[in-house]
């Protein structure tokens, strides 16, 4: 898996004079089903989330509301992303080291996963994750 299976998927919309709706359901809009939905908020300015790399979890990140950034990394390439819109999620695969910063103030950041939570299943230790690649 590399970053170029990672995609910012567009999110079907239904707005009216009422609003606006997005719905995503599982292996329609994103390629897994959802186990677990987790959510960042508060004080996230001036901090960088995430730092980690999964060997089987499969996500979906949306900026429900503001902005920030999402730096991908498989080991070759990196990729960064600018997540600013209810509308789009970013797909991110297996095996890819990534951190989020640059949060606006206000910034909420919804991630649907494909599994419960599994410490086992982290890369926390940038060096670890890249001898599993066979990078170092
Ligand atoms: P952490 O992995 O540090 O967050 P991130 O990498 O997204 O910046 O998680 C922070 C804490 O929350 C840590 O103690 C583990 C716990 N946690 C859960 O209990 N369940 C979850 O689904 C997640 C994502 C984290």
């Amino acid at each position: 898996m590399t970053i170029e299976d990672c995609k910012l998927i567009k999110l079907p919309e239904f707005s009216d004079n009422r609003g606006s709706l997005c719905a995503i359901e599982n292996n329609k809009e994103i390629p897994f089903e959802i186990k677990r939905i987790y959510y960042l908020y508060k004080n996230l300015k001036d901090t960088i989330r995430g730092s980690h790399a999964h060997k089987e979890l499969k996500q979906l990140i949306i900026a429900i509301k503001g902005s920030f950034d999402i730096l991908l990394d498989d080991g070759n390439n990196k990729k960064n992303f600018n997540l600013n819109s209810e509308k789009e999620g970013l797909f991110i695969c297996p095996m890819i080291w990534r951190e989020l910063s640059n949060f606006s103030s206000d910034a909420v950041c919804l991630v649907l996963a494909s599994d419960l939570y599994k410490e086992k299943d982290y890369y926390r230790d940038y060096d670890d994750f890249l001898i599993s690649l066979n990078k170092k």
